[in-house]
């Protein structure tokens, strides 16, 4: 079903860590003309401080909360490509208010293939672990159903971003159609 915005709507990026959020959305960004926001800068920037260091000293709720804080702002642009933290389809009023700002595209890859990129990663707090395989796996099947919330599922393993980001840009053209911006 075809939602109706008042403005030409936001793409909003979800999808699990590693799914190539950020390097497709700077390309969607730089492509359409539109602007660039992401809700973990946005959360480092008001607070001043590093994600990593925001989970270690106050815990993984507290963080949710300033992610919860961080989408409402980003929710409340237009004509921006809005990349979220893996985590931020976990909240029901999080994609709530993103539904209404944008189309929301969950970017999608295999657990073997997030691992080989974010192996030699150490930002994330969640992957810090001995086996970081077991835990992508693990985490993918608890958030699948609310990955499953998003607009589209996008496939990216083994994909160019040429398709990757040429598939975003004609269901956005399709579904924005006639919108002002
Ligand atoms: C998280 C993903 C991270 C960041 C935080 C928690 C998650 O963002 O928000 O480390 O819960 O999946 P990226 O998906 O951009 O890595």
């Amino acid at each position: 079903m075809k939602r109706l915005f008042e403005r030409k709507p936001n793409i909003v990026l979800v999808g699990f860590m590693g799914t190539g959020k950020t390097s497709v959305g700077r390309r969607l960004a730089s492509q359409l003309r539109m602007r660039y926001v992401d809700t973990d800068d946005i959360i480092e920037r008001d607070s001043g401080r590093r994600i990593s260091n925001i989970f270690s000293e106050d815990g993984e709720p507290a963080f949710r909360d300033l992610e919860s804080d961080a989408v409402c702002k980003a929710s409340k642009l237009y004509n921006h490509v809005i990349s979220t933290g893996g985590g931020a389809v976990l909240r029901e009023t999080n994609m709530k208010v993103l539904k209404q700002s944008g189309i929301i595209f969950c970017l999608t890859a295999t657990p073997e293939e997030i691992y080989r990129r974010v192996r030699h990663q150490s930002h994330r707090p969640l992957l810090q672990t001995p086996d970081a395989l077991a835990k992508i796996r693990s985490m993918l099947a608890e958030r699948k159903p609310y990955y499953a919330e998003a607009d589209y599922m996008v496939r990216t393993t083994g994909r160019p971003f040429r398709e990757i980001t040429g598939y975003i840009k004609h269901v956005y053209a399709k579904n924005t159609r006639g919108s002002k911006r």
